[in-house]
């Protein structure tokens, strides 16, 4: 760890020791590791329980990892390539809550999905393996890539792979190579009213 992560309060340390390299060292994952991934995402709180979030994934050195790759920007492809795996959260629109026979849209499926992209990324931390979170993709060629039918959004693209070295990356990502600092609590926090320090 850094001295850009400061912890003011103790906390797991698995929530500050997490981070989102760019540097991958190009070796596989197997099944039963991406499945423990999925696994922790599975348990994440939703409204209604609905569990919105949907994976779509490609490990390297299958026919659709060129193709998913292909969705991402120049800048995120660049470094991508070198990971194991690609997957990539959508979100059910509607669903039919308990009790009831008309689906409704609850308004919270990109909340929920992203708290289970979260816990995912946690695992993926606790697996010994990094995770890299990202939306800088062509949305229409995600859609296109995983076959997505109507009635889902793509949510965001989570990069699994095993750390490489960063003297790999291109020298301006070298320099991005390292855990990001936070802003402080007292500026996100207040008691009783809302008081942001937002400049
Ligand atoms: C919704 C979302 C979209 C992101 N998109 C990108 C992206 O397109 N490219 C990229 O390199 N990083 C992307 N990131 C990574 C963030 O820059 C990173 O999580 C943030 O700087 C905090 O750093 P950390 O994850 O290492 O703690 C994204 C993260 C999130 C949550």
């Amino acid at each position: 760890m850094t001295q850009s992560r400061t912890v003011e309060h103790g906390v797991h340390p698995i929530f500050v020791e997490r981070w989102s390299p760019r540097a991958y060292d190009e070796s596989s994952l197997t099944e039963a590791e991406l499945q423990t991934l999925f696994e922790a995402a599975r348990w994440a709180p939703s409204a209604y329980n609905a569990q919105p979030w949907r994976f779509v994934y490609a490990r390297r050195g299958t026919a659709d990892w060129q193709k998913f790759l292909d969705t991402l920007i120049p800048y995120n492809r660049g470094w991508a390539q070198h990971a194991s795996a690609l997957i990539f959260a959508v979100s059910a629109q509607a669903f039919v809550p308990p009790g009831k026979t008309e689906a409704i849209n609850t308004g919270s499926q990109s909340y929920d999905t992203g708290a289970a992209v979260a816990f995912l990324v946690l695992q993926a931390s606790l697996s010994g393996l990094s995770a890299h979170i990202l939306t800088g993709y062509d949305k229409e060629a995600v859609k296109k890539a995983l076959a997505l039918p109507e009635g889902y959004a793509v949510e965001s693209a989570i990069v699994v792979g095993r750390r490489g070295k960063a003297d790999a990356l291109p020298p301006e990502l070298q320099a991005r190579e390292v855990p990001t600092p936070r802003r402080p609590i007292t500026a996100l926090v207040s008691e009783g009213r809302f008081a942001s320090k937002d400049a």
